[in-house]
């Protein structure tokens, strides 16, 4: 079994029977939520909302029950991916184009769980470039307001035209060096008027499930 996968089935471990659930996006999770739905087959009940609609389309496939904010405010856990795991469990989230719903759905739970292979792991964030998601009206502007913070932005292509996401916006993927303080230039990149939402999550996840070999790591927020 590959990393991603025991990392991603384990996490389903956490997963009690009557809990609203987000689910994340990304191949680890991908794992998580074909367990997922063979726990659900068995008689598991859960109610689940999906952030992307790469992950809301294999949920239903599986028979996992879907639902929206309508049906709940707060969920009881979250599983999602990640493209940097730092120290205090700060993420650098968005490398699959979901995070605005992966941070509104992470924000919206009472728990976090963060599933990764060893690779993800780092002492300083900021190697894996972070997607900062950005109105499309003058994106040319916003991306210039971005830059000053320090980074250097490109815009994520799709093809011959800009990527769009779920919801209808850009990504920049901004190369930032080591980001000594996240939650400082995720507060900075946020007071950035056409910038919608950034890859950084800092003081969100409260266990990370890091697989390599075949050895599993859980590591809880200090
Ligand atoms: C999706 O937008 C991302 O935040 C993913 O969670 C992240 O890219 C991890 O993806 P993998 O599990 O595919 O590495």
């Amino acid at each position: 079994m590959n990393a991603k996968q025991l990392a991603g089935e384990k996490a389903v471990e956490f997963v009690e029977d009557g809990m609203t659930l987000g689910l994340g996006t990304g191949s680890t999770v991908y794992w998580t939520v074909q367990r997922l739905g063979e726990r659900v087959r068995e008689g598991l009940r859960v109610r689940c909302i999906p952030t992307s609609r790469r992950t809301e389309e294999q949920a239903r496939g599986l028979g996992i029950p879907l639902i929206t904010f309508a049906d709940a405010s707060q969920l009881d856990l979250t599983i999602d991916g990640a493209d940097e795991i730092g120290p205090g469990l700060a993420l650098i989230k968005g490398g699959g184009g979901a995070l605005l719903r992966e941070k509104l759905v992470a924000a919206a739970s009472r728990r976090l769980i963060i599933v990764a292979d060893s690779s993800k792991r780092v002492a300083t964030l900021g190697q894996f470039p972070l997607p900062v998601e950005v109105v499309p009206f003058a994106w040319e502007v916003t991306t210039g307001r971005v830059a000053a913070t320090g980074c250097r932005p490109t815009l994520r292509q799709d093809g011959d035209a800009p990527y769009v996401t779920d919801n209808g916006n850009y990504i920049l993927d901004c190369a930032c060096g080591s980001i000594k303080d996240p939650a400082s230039l995720e507060r900075d990149l946020k007071l950035i008027t056409g910038v919608v939402e950034c890859g950084l999550f800092v003081g969100l996840a409260d266990l990370a499930i890091i697989a390599g070999g075949e050895k599993v790591l859980t590591i809880e927020k200090s």
